[in-house]
Formats: C-alpha cells, structure tokens, sequence
C-alpha cells in the first residue's frame, strides 16, 4: 500500500500570515492587552481553539471589543465600515488581510466610485464576500450560480469573484450573462494557491483507489476540494482530522491520496498521515510539499 500527498496542500501564504501573525501578537503583547479576532481567524478548529486557549478571543461584533484593545483582522478582509469603526474608537488593527483579497477590495471601491453595478460571483454569507461587499457599500449583487446569475437585471456589470470558487461556477456566471446581453467586465480573482490546490488533487484523486481530504468542516475551501475528488475517485473521504478517518475503508485500498485545504495545518496533515500509516500495513511516499508547520 502506498500514500501519496496532493503535491500542493496545506495554508497558503494569506493564512500562513495570518496565523504567524496571531502567535507573533501572543508573544509581543505579554502585558496582557486584550486581542480579539472578529470571527475566527481561520477555518479550523485545531488553530482556533489554541488561539482561544492562549487568550485570543474571537468576536462577532466590533461594539464588544473595548477602546485600546487589539483586533486581529484576518486574511478574509473586512469592510470599509469595519476598518471606519475600528479607527473611530482607537481599536489597534492587526491586519493580516490577504494582498488578494485587498485587490479585490481596491477593483470594487473603483468600479462602485464609477458607478458600475458590481457583481461578486460566491456565497453570500462567506466573510470574504461580506467584507468585500463592504467597499462598494453593500450594493453588490452576489450570486453562485447560473440561475441566480440569471435574476440579474442591468445592462452592464464589474464582475469579481470570492477567491476560493470554482472556476466552472465563474465560466457558467459569465455565460449566462453574456447569454442574457449584460456589457460585462470581468476579473478573474479566484486565487492562483486555490487553484493549484484544486487542481493537484483533481489530478491525484484520478490516480488512486481512494482519497482522503483534510479540512475544517467550515472550510469552504477544504469542501470544494472534497466535492473535486469526488467526481474523480470513487472512494472519497472528508476529514477534519484523525479521529474521522475510516480506516476500516482505507484497509481496503491499494493507494491512498492525500489532499488539504489552505487552512488545514502542516500538524494535522502529518498526524493524519501518520496515523494511517501506523494503521495499514503500507509503505508510505509523500509527495513534494514547501508549507511550514504553523507553530
Ligand atoms: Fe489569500 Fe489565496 Fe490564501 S486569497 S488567503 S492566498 S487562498
């Protein structure tokens, strides 16, 4: 038996960032000064609940976090209001907003100040689309999908896109309303690290009996890679480390492929691997893979 690791797996650079900065925050702030993330810094529980237990509380709204405090501004990004509000009452801001995700926030501030209607192509309740909606005030309209590509009903529109969608979910959005007449502008903003991600483990899950993908549960990301392999290898598994992996399944396989999203940590992924190993008789090769350890 073989495991072979997705050659591209593991935090991307924005949330590398954004966790290195989390612990450098730790380190520097030894007085004690509250931190705060308004929501969790990523999506994984592991890197969140060591957060919490080292005192970086995670909050739903800027009005709990008192004058002088420190929030830690996470790689989704945040609105224009959120960043308004922070300098409004002397919050300190961290900001480990990805340079991506800050480009994005940049194309719509200037469409919107061109009067363009915008189109943000991902899911609505994603905190990257929330903040990114924040910098053409809230007036974008949000889809995900052909059919509701379809409801929209001006002739011309700016069209970005969250950094994690598919790219067949932008291609069937731009064609519907290209179908429909709408005078587009369209920029690509699906992120280079998501699509190498998407597209190693598209090309392993097609060579293997069975794959294994590991991410928070709440990780968009992560979800997209499990539905990816999916549709390439019929034996498919989404775990969010390893006390979900179903070894008696695994037992069953010759070689087993590996794959994580970009907020899964270098940890998670080796005791995963680690563990089926110890558990299957196998001869274990890992594939080339740069990302550091987040702690
Ligand atoms: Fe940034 Fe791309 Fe990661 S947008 S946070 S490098 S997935």
């Amino acid at each position: 038996m073989e495991i072979i690791r997705a050659e591209r797996s593991g935090f991307c650079f924005g949330v590398k960032k954004a966790v290195d900065t989390a612990f450098r925050q730790l380190k520097e702030n030894p007085a004690g000064s509250p931190l705060f993330t308004h929501g969790q810094l990523i999506h994984n529980r592991d890197v969140t609940d060591e957060l919490e237990s080292r005192g970086i509380q995670a909050i739903d709204r800027l009005e709990e976090v008192p004058e002088g405090a420190t929030v830690i501004v996470r790689s989704h990004g945040e609105t224009k209001q959120f960043y308004d509000e922070a300098a409004r009452r002397g919050i300190r801001l961290a900001d480990t907003t990805c340079p991506f995700v800050t480009r994005i926030h940049q194309l719509v501030r200037e469409a919107h100040e061109a009067g363009k209607p915008v189109i943000i192509v991902g899911d609505p309740d994603h905190p990257e689309v929330v903040g990114t909606n924040g910098w053409c005030e809230g007036s974008a309209f949000i889809c995900s999908s052909a059919e509701e590509a379809s409801r929209f009903d001006r002739s011309e529109a700016f069209v970005v896109c969250q950094t994690t969608i598919r790219q067949s979910t932008l291609d069937e959005v731009v064609k519907t309303l290209q179908d429909k007449g709408v005078r587009l502008d369209v920029r690509n903003t699906i992120c280079n690290a998501t699509r190498e991600r998407q597209q190693a483990a598209a090309d392993l899950a097609g060579k293997v009996d069975a794959m294994v993908v590991i991410g928070g549960k709440n990780s968009s990301n992560s979800k997209k890679l499990y539905e990816i392999c999916r549709k390439a290898c019929k034996h498919a598994y989404f775990v969010e480390n390893i006390a979900d992996l179903p070894l008696k399944e695994i037992r069953k396989c010759n070689r087993i492929g590996v794959a994580a999203g970009a907020s899964t940590p270098e940890r998670i992924i080796k005791e995963v691997i680690s563990n089926m190993s110890d558990n299957i008789t196998t001869e274990t090769t890992t594939e080339a893979n740069s990302m550091a350890d987040f702690m």
